[in-house]
């Protein structure tokens, strides 16, 4: 049983009427029950792989076939999407599981329905609204719902963006352990495509396959797939301009609750600290433990249920912190590129040609040349491309402290290194940033110091090199 590809082409046609080339002579075929990374720069077509193996779209040129008969099922596979809250149509948890386990027998689906919960740990939240929960929280939801779906092929796309290294190793685990627990409809298990931009998850898996502009270019064993020739570590912290301590946010016992079922449910305890002029800050904690909660409140976008958060020095109500939201393409706006960005850039002041002119030279550094991209709907773009706009269009907002939510999420290697280029120039003009990350070997690079969250109580401020940091990371699961 296998899904065959034979030089399958997809182009996009966009309103002007011009043409992208999103597949170009792509042939391969995936038999059922196998394990396969995708990898590949961003907008090098993997999504559109994906929509592709899902029936949604259709091949432009070529033919996709499973078991010999156009791909235009729709049940054949389940497509976990790229931004997890895409997939998620119930209100709650619980009515979500149903929705996606509906017409499948209850007494064959229930046991292994109940472990797949217990194990991503999402018992504790099946009465809860889906709109409350965490980025993570979100994605694992998402997971769950594709692993029940009893498809003969689950996609993921970019499945872990959002997990900490808890939750990743167990996914990873899972599918590679996979055997009858995750399916019932079919005598064997489901082939699994996992969309990725993290090379080392890629290794893990038996076959990979790479994209590059459309096209595929490489198609194998993980140990053969070639090297990349980028050097991936720059400069370790570069040093701040201005060294000397100048409180800009200051909080103090600071306490957030939500109401569950009539009762208040504590999100951040007794949070006390302070951010400094041109502080570079990372925050790491385990899935729903605050951090963009806390993120929030550092941007004044959330009132305390008790505590206070206090601006000072260059940072008021007027001039608050700005922060790029965790799915920063739920800020994307306006008709084009261009307009979206320079909104930001007209809201501090500048006149239409100035905003422009500032908009084109950072659509360029974050790898969007804007004579290619300016006049493109942002929301015609790859997950990865959007991004990159959103990373645009909080850089020209001229703020004393950006306040950055899982930004390496979705972004290959090119948009790491622009990332890391607007965090050094941050560095260099004393800007403050506070960057919330799972990813802990890059945030020690691109940060000097760290708040460790664990159940919505700070377990360590600190700097890097603190040894103490080494043990906090151990108790809330993280290997370093
Ligand atoms: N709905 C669409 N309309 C027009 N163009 C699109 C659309 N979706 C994607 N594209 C374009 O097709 C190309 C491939 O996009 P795709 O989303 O498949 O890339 P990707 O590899 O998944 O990227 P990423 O890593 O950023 O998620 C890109 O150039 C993108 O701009
Ligand atoms: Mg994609």
């Amino acid at each position: 049983m296998q899904w065959c590809l034979d030089q399958v082409g997809v182009v996009y046609r966009l309103d002007d009427g011009s043409r992208i080339a999103a597949l170009s002579g792509v042939s391969c075929s995936i038999r059922q029950g196998e394990r396969v990374a995708v990898i590949g720069n961003n907008g090098s077509g993997k999504s559109t792989l994906a929509r592709l193996l899902a029936g949604i779209i259709q091949p432009t040129t070529g033919r996709i076939t499973h078991e010999g008969e156009d791909n235009h099922d729709l049940g054949t596979a389940a497509l976990v999407l790229q931004n997890p809250g895409d997939n998620i149509i119930g209100e709650t948890v619980r009515e979500e599981i149903e929705l996606t386990v509906g017409g499948v027998d209850d007494a064959v689906t229930s046991p292994r329905r109940d472990a797949l919960l217990s194990q991503y740990g999402l018992v504790e939240l099946l009465d809860r609204p889906l709109a409350e929960l965490s980025g993570g929280e979100t994605q694992l939801v998402a997971l769950v719902c594709g692993l029940l779906s009893g498809r003969r092929m689950v996609v993921l796309d970019e499945p872990t963006s959002h997990l900490d290294p808890p939750a990743r190793r167990l996914l990873i685990d899972h599918l590679m352990t996979q055997s009858s627990d995750t399916h019932d409809q079919f005598e064997s298990t489901p082939a699994v495509l996992f969309i990725t931009q993290y090379r080392d998850e890629a290794q893990y898996f038996p076959r990979v396959i790479e994209l590059d502009r459309g096209r595929l270019s490489f198609d194998g064993a993980p140990e053969e797939l070639p090297v990349r020739d980028r050097d991936e570590s720059p400069d370790d912290n570069p040093l701040p301009v201005d060294s000397e301590s100048r409180p800009i946010v200051v909080v103090q016992g600071l306490n957030q609750s939500r109401s569950a079922n009539g009762e208040s449910a504590a999100v951040l305890k007794e949070i006390t600290l302070t951010v400094q002029a041109g502080d570079a800050i990372g925050i790491v904690g385990p899935i729903g433990s605050g951090k963009t909660t806390l993120g929030y409140h550092l941007a004044g976008l959330m009132e305390p249920s008790a505590g206070t958060v206090e601006y000072r020095q260059g940072v008021s109500t007027a001039d608050p912190p700005v922060v790029l939201i965790q799915f920063p393409e739920r800020q994307l706006f306006a008709e084009t590129v261009l307009d979206d960005v320079a909104f930001g850039a007209r809201n501090r002041g500048l006149d239409r040609s100035a905003a422009a002119a500032q908009t084109r030279q950072v659509l360029d550094a974050v790898g969007l040349p804007a004579a290619e991209f300016e006049q493109r709907s942002p929301f015609s773009l790859s997950g990865g491309q959007k991004r990159r706009v959103a990373l645009a269009s909080v850089a020209v907002c001229g703020a004393t402290l950006y306040i950055l939510d899982e930004p390496t999420s979705a972004l290959d290697a090119d948009g790491h290194a622009a990332l890391e280029e607007q965090l050094r120039r941050w560095r260099t003009e004393g800007v403050a940033y506070i960057v919330i990350s799972h990813d802990v070997d890059w945030l020690r690079r691109v940060t000097e110091r760290v708040w460790i969250i664990d159940k919505g109580r700070l377990l360590l401020d600190a700097h890097w090199p603190d040894d103490a940091t080494g043990a906090a990371l151990e108790q809330i699961g993280f290997v370093v």
